[in-house]
């Protein structure tokens, strides 16, 4: 395919034509300049230039509002761009990939799109075709996807999309536009639910000194429960998780089918992180002006991305007790100097490490699987507290897990 990326935000644009990816994620890079080098894709600010297309993904973001809701304003820029460019083109197919709640591209997206003085299903096709890519795993699920959902709103858009499909070895399913929706909310929800529970459970692991990964390993072998998502710590993060979950609680209040366990997913979420920080104060209680090496500051593996990490709750609690924070991240440093520019970035583990009263391990990069005890030598106290599961018992003696 001939994909052309279109984006208001002229840097992006510029990185994107230059082969530098925006975010990181492993192979990323190199896809993007194959792609450039074949000249199959190209970035711009400029939606007129583009002669004529088959597709019109919408993928921009769709943060919340204070109160929870989903904020829809880039949603509608978007769709007003797009019924400007299509008021002069022939039959396309408009996606809208963005995370919208249910009824959003029927009420929200359409209406603008027709005031192109176009019909949806006659002059132009239209689609919501939901994205479950994991951030730091985006390209591994893109071409291994688990299913493809197809919401149409006739069967000639549904059959449009499915074909640019065709070399996918993923089940279609077909739908309308507003259960497309709905699939993608109820996924996240019950995946941020998964976590959650298995986080009680460790909590509950904790104080009868058993070790939650042995509880999971157990439940997982069994095919109704499956063993992923079942990973116990220090909570979710990310930009998904919390925002669709609050986004989705909002929606069942207005349509008057309040969800009860969503409100305790959100809850037990934001407690869970200072469970690190109260076990810290277990083993130090005197935490004022300690020097604390933080491991690990992405909001999981594999990214340089700190939306919603928990280490941005910890560290805060830290800095409440006037902690000397030595942090270390082999990817997101940069991003949290941006939010915390006064605690140290280490360019490496050991110089955090080094003269720390204690450590805590909050994302589970691959590198600091490989930690043994010599790399703890040079702290003052060593204690070693993992937020993620990470260090291996057979090299690492002494440490303990927020929820093992
Ligand atoms: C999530 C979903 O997994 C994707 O399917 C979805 O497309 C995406 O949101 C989205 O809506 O865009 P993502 O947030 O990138 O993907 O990352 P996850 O791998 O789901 O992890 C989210 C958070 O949960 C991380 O902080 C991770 O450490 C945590 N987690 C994950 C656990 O604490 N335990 C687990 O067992 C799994």
């Amino acid at each position: 395919h001939d994909v052309v990326c279109v984006d208001i935000d002229h840097e992006k644009v510029r990185k994107i034509n230059n082969g530098e990816t925006p975010i990181y994620e492993d192979g990323l890079e190199g896809m993007l300049s194959q792609a450039l080098q074949k000249n199959k894709l190209h970035a711009t600010t400029d939606i007129d230039s583009i002669k004529e297309t088959d597709f019109i993904f919408v993928a921009v973001g769709t943060p919340s509002k204070d109160n929870g809701s989903i904020d829809l304003k880039y949603i509608e820029a978007a769709s007003a761009d797009i019924a400007n460019f299509i008021k002069s083109r022939t039959y396309c197919t408009v996606v809208v990939k963005s995370t919208v709640l249910p009824e959003t591209t029927e009420k929200v997206v359409l209406p603008v799109l027709e005031k192109s003085g176009k019909k949806a299903g006659e002059d132009f096709g239209l689609c919501m075709n939901p994205e479950f890519l994991r951030e730091g795993k985006a390209l591994e699920d893109f071409f291994n996807p688990d299913r493809i959902v197809i919401g149409g709103i006739d069967a000639k858009s549904g059959d449009s999309l499915e074909k640019l499909y065709s070399d996918f070895k993923a089940p279609i399913m077909r739908t309308d536009l507003k259960t497309a929706e709905f699939i993608k909310y109820a996924s996240n929800a019950f995946l941020a639910t998964k976590i959650t529970f298995i986080n009680e459970i460790g909590n509950m692991c904790k104080n009868l000194g058993i070790d939650v990964y042995d509880v999971a390993e157990g439940m997982g072998l069994d095919k109704r429960i499956g063993k992923h998502f079942l990973h116990a710590g220090i909570g979710f993060g990310g930009s998904c998780f919390r925002k669709d979950v609050e986004a989705l609680l909002a929606k069942s209040k207005e349509v008057k089918s309040v969800s009860k366990i969503l409100s305790v997913v959100l809850d037990i979420n934001k407690d869970q992180p200072l469970k690190i920080v109260h076990l810290l104060k277990k083993r130090l209680p005197d935490l004022e002006g300690k020097t604390i090496a933080v491991l690990g500051l992405a909001f999981k593996e594999g990214t340089d991305d700190i939306r919603d990490a928990p280490s941005i709750i910890i560290i805060s609690e830290l800095l409440k007790h006037n902690c000397k924070i030595n942090s270390y991240d082999p990817k997101a440093s940069n991003n949290m100097r941006k939010l915390y520019p006064d605690i140290n970035y280490c360019g490496s583990v050991s110089d955090a490490l080094s003269g720390s009263d204690a450590c805590i391990i909050l994302t589970g990069w691959d590198e600091l699987k490989k930690l043994s005890d010599k790399d703890f030598n040079n702290m003052n106290n060593k204690i070693i507290i993992e937020g993620r599961k990470v260090l291996s018992k057979d090299l690492v003696t002494g440490f303990e897990g927020v929820c093992w």
